[in-house]
């Protein structure tokens, strides 16, 4: 991540020049709720511009922020002649404000309720929209949808395909405000022209049980599903040898979750992350395209590694369904399709126990959550009770997020239809990393892989305000 330090230039442009030149951008989101509020952006010879409308008579606010939040956040407001945008491949949360005022002597009025923050990930690789107009389709509705790439189809309609697509929405408004009609949805485009791949969708990660325990008061919980060597190397031994060809991602984690790897090995050597979100943002969950594909073999293996914080909670959280349990998974778009759905892991829960001092468990386990026999000070509890009992210092936690790492982890790997591969069920040990990625350092300001290649950031900012224009140029000196 870098920060770059910038040179504003700005200017009254005549209306029509608002924007920039060289068409349309490629991302144009709304950002606030009243349709005042829309941001694009895209690359403008080899640069990142923006352009803003705002429907306002007085001043516009944009920044960038790591949190949504003002502290530490870049931000622009029309007119103002000094900031420092602040560019990352993870998730941004981009904040906004406007007021119907002009900026007045003592500097931007409040903007009391007209601001918010939207998440965002800028730098996505651009894909240009492959389907012709003329191509049948029916709306289930969202304004951006998400399309495959030119090559690569989801199959419809054979035996082995789905035979129905289930929308599900799930609302949330914690401060009961009134009035809201929601209109988003799917559309899903379907054609007789059949692309030469068909996509398969596999979910790698932990497997969402109540084995997968993070424990409270810790800033940085990390936690790990294995995609194992075994299970791969079963499926793609059997169904395709050659390798399937990984094109989108999707990570997936709930509250605590704070960042979220993909990490891909090859007989023990680290390949470059599929995908990766440093700055996870539960209400902003999409698929990301790699910037390129990338093959995986009979032999590799992947992790799904994620990050918690629990420093706001009293007691343990969970893997489970509920927002406030945890899942760590990631949803892999590829081609040619396998069968092969799940390719996850538990880590083994006795040794977790052992950790807080369980000796013995009843026997044979009819209960779930299952009891404790001993010792005395966990007797007749349940598995998840005790290990809330326990006190967890940072320490402990800590001591206790090294073992869990490191404890052998229970195979799924299953086809569909809730089918399985014949290594579901054995137990394998988390692989050695022998050889970490190490990825090029990302130098400011020199030659580098960011933006395009392009050593020179320019953020052109184009505000379109009623009754005229702003311009507002930053270039890096
Ligand atoms: C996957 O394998 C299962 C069991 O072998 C079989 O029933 C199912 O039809 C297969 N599905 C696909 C999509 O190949
Ligand atoms: C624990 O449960 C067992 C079996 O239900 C029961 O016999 C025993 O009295 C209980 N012990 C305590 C200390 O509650």
């Amino acid at each position: 991540m870098c920060r770059w330090p910038l040179l504003l230039l700005w200017g009254l442009l005549p209306r029509a020049a608002a924007g920039g030149s060289g068409g349309p951008f490629p991302h144009r989101t709304l950002l606030d709720s009243e349709g005042k509020y829309w941001l694009s952006w895209g690359p403008r010879g080899g640069r990142l511009a923006f352009r803003l409308e705002v429907r306002t008579a007085g001043y516009v606010g944009f920044g960038f922020s790591p949190t949504g939040a003002m502290a530490a956040a870049d931000i622009v407001v029309g007119g103002v002649a000094r900031g420092r945008p602040y560019l990352q491949e993870s998730t941004v949360r981009v904040i906004w404000a406007y007021h119907h005022e002009d900026v007045g002597e003592a500097g931007p009025k409040y903007h009391e309720s007209n601001r918010g923050t939207k998440s965002l990930r800028l730098l996505n690789p651009e894909k240009t929209n492959v389907l012709s107009t003329a191509v049948p389709y029916f709306d289930l509705v969202n304004q951006n949808g998400f399309s495959y790439p030119p090559h690569v189809g989801l199959s419809l309609g054979t035996p082995l395909d789905p035979h129905y697509v289930l929308l599900e929405v799930h609302y949330d408004n914690p401060t009961y405000k009134e009035g809201l009609i929601d209109n988003s949805g799917l559309r899903l485009f379907y054609t007789a022209d059949i692309r030469k791949y068909d996509a398969g969708v596999i979910e790698a990660g932990l497997w969402v049980s109540l084995f997968h325990t993070i424990p409270p008061g810790l800033p940085d919980f990390r936690s790990e599903g294995h995609c194992t060597l075994e299970c791969l190397e079963e499926a793609l031994e059997a169904e395709k040898p050659s390798g399937i060809h990984v094109f989108a991602v999707l990570l997936h984690a709930h509250l605590a979750g704070r960042g979220i790897r993909l990490r891909h090995f090859r007989k023990g050597e680290e390949m470059r992350l599929l995908a990766y979100d440093d700055d996870f943002d539960f209400n902003f969950q999409e698929f990301q395209y790699l910037k390129e594909e990338q093959t995986i073999l009979p032999g590799d293996n992947l992790i799904t590694e994620c990050r918690y914080n629990t420093k706001d909670r009293a007691r343990m959280t969970w893997g489970g369904l509920s927002t406030r349990n945890e899942m760590c998974l990631s949803y892999l778009l590829y081609y040619p399709r396998i069968n092969l759905t799940r390719c996850a892991s538990i880590p083994d829960i006795m040794e977790q126990l052992q950790f807080i001092g369980v000796k013995e468990i009843y026997r044979p386990v009819t209960t779930w959550p299952f009891i404790i026999k001993s010792p005395k000070q966990y007797k007749n509890l349940s598995f998840m009770d005790a290990m809330n009992k326990f006190k967890w210092t940072k320490k402990e936690g800590l001591a206790f997020n090294k073992l869990v790492l490191s404890l052998p982890v229970n195979v799924r790997c299953s086809k569909t239809d809730n089918a399985e591969w014949s290594i579901q069920g054995m137990t394998a040990l988390p692989p050695d990393i022998e050889r970490p990625y190490r990825a090029e350092p990302l130098v400011c300001g020199a030659s580098s892989t960011s933006l395009h290649g392009n050593a020179r950031l320019e953020l052109l900012l184009g505000f379109v305000a009623l009754g005229g224009a702003l311009s507002l140029r930053s270039v890096r000196p």
